[in-house]
């Protein structure tokens, strides 16, 4: 039997740009819009476009030219807004226009100081306005949102609900959007929705939550479980104060638990690493380490009686591979010896496809770079290939590195020294999943012990 579908709805470059210190230009956004639509979302939303002409830019720039993906775009709950993003969308294949109004009496007293007839009767008017703008040949593809949802009086929010669908609209998210709510509450809210609302079955569910308390994945879930069938999220979890629920958590929960979530998705799980670096890079906005799926520990070993279960065989800590979500298989390291190849197929995972010149010039700082530290680690390539693109390093790389990578501690792929420590011989499976974790390797042992260019060598670096 077919699994139900879930709607990828990526919105880094909205909510998620709105998060201190995370804000993009527009070739900045094109370029992570490009990665999202590798990554296989279903929904990028491009940004605001009242908010400023940048985000305008953007989102025209994107839906001019990312075609598979549906591009939406931000408005309140205005004619203004509305017809700005409308604006903004006219070159996309796909375009979805997203309308958002509070509904929670203390948005709609302090911030909006209208009453609940006038919210419910500005809702409707925009969902109406929205859906007017499309051609009559195509279908109409407006999604509402009622901000606050989760703090908003339930009969009330059917009500608004109730009327955004009769007005036209044909997907209605729930935002929770202070992260206020507990799991199994908004569980129960969508069931709510669906139980009482007229009409709620001709349009798609769609969840949005905030991360306050740290459910906002686990809130998503839930409300998937009780029928949503879109969820809204952002890469790395980035988004307002504590962020949105982070995609490749949602995605990773999917696959690897479909006992719990049997849901289908598009997205290519081998680009979710490769995704969070690039928009770390982007930012400058590091990953936690401990991030679930992205940060540089999550496929990392350090304990020796986890080295040793590992070995013996990966199920006994891992419950998925980090092959699967694009972690790098780190017996390939990059190092003094590498060539072009590896070079090229490493920037490619990271997101940066070069022209042969550009390459070249990659290359070359590379070369000097591994010369000095020996082992150069995403963080570093990604650096080097910042200052590449941006032309930032250019008369002397040797002294300009050094300022920029100071000596670090070497270290050595866990199944090399967990070998040795071990002693025994571990199979390629076992050694390709323990070596491999996001970029990093595992082991901190100083160079000058334990590691030669000989050994580099043999290791086939
Ligand atoms: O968190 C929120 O309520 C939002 C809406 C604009 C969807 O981001
Ligand atoms: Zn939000």
């Amino acid at each position: 039997m077919d699994r139900p579908r879930i709607t990828i709805f990526d919105t880094t470059l909205r909510d998620g740009e709105q998060s201190p210190g995370c804000s993009m230009n527009v070739q900045e956004k094109l370029r992570l819009a490009q990665q999202l639509d590798r990554l296989g979302v279903d929904v990028i939303e491009a940004g605001f476009p009242i908010a400023s002409d940048g985000d305008f830019e953007a989102v025209q720039r994107i839906a001019g030219s990312v075609r598979r993906p549906i591009i939406a775009g931000l408005a309140r709950a205005c004619i203004g807004d509305v017809e700005r993003a409308w604006q903004a969308l006219q070159g996309a294949a796909r375009p979805r226009i997203h309308v958002f109004l509070a509904t929670s009496d203390i948005h709609l007293k302090y911030k909006l100081r209208i009453t609940r007839e006038q919210c419910l009767e500005q809702a409707r008017n925009a969902v109406r306005h929205a859906k007017s703008l499309f051609p009559k040949s195509v279908c109409a593809d407006v999604e509402f949102s009622p901000e606050d949802a989760t703090r908003t009086e339930v009969a009330f929010l059917c009500q608004v609900v109730e009327a955004v669908i009769a007005a036209g609209a044909t997907t209605v998210n729930i935002p929770d959007t202070v992260g206020y709510s507990m799991p199994e509450e908004y569980g129960q809210l969508i069931r709510t929705l669906r139980d009482k609302v007229a009409g709620i079955e001709r349009v798609t569910i769609s969840t949005h939550c905030h991360n306050d308390l740290g459910l906002a994945v686990a809130n998503s879930l839930a409300g998937m479980q009780q029928g949503a069938r879109q969820v809204e999220c952002t890469i790395n979890g980035i988004g307002e104060r504590a962020g949105n629920a982070s995609l490749e958590e949602i995605v990773m929960a999917m696959r690897v638990r479909p006992d719990r979530y049997a849901f289908e998705t598009t997205v290519a799980s081998e680009h979710l690493y490769p995704s969070s670096q690039m928009l770390a890079e982007i930012t400058r906005v590091p990953v936690q380490p401990n991030k679930a799926i992205t940060g540089r520990n999550a496929f990392a070993h350090e304990a020796g009686i986890h080295q040793d279960g590992m070995l013996k065989n990966p199920l006994t800590y891992e419950i998925m591979t980090p092959q699967s979500v694009g972690v790098p298989d780190s017996r390939l390291v990059l190092g003094k010896h590498s060539g072009r190849h590896a070079l090229a197929l490493r920037c490619e995972q990271l997101g940066h496809q070069f022209e042969r010149r550009e390459l070249d010039e990659v290359y070359r700082k590379f070369v000097v770079l591994a010369d000095r530290i020996k082992k150069v680690q995403d963080s570093h390539l990604l650096e080097l290939i910042h200052d590449v693109v941006t032309g930032a390093i250019s008369h002397n790389d040797a002294a300009s590195q050094a300022r920029k990578f100071p000596p670090a501690a070497a270290t050595l792929p866990l199944p090399r020294a967990a070998a040795a420590a071990a002693n025994s011989s571990s199979s390629d499976l076992h050694s390709a999943q323990v070596s491999a974790s996001a970029g990093q390797a595992q082991v901190s042992i100083p160079f000058s012990d334990h590691h030669s260019e000989q050994e580099d060598y043999l290791w086939g670096v």
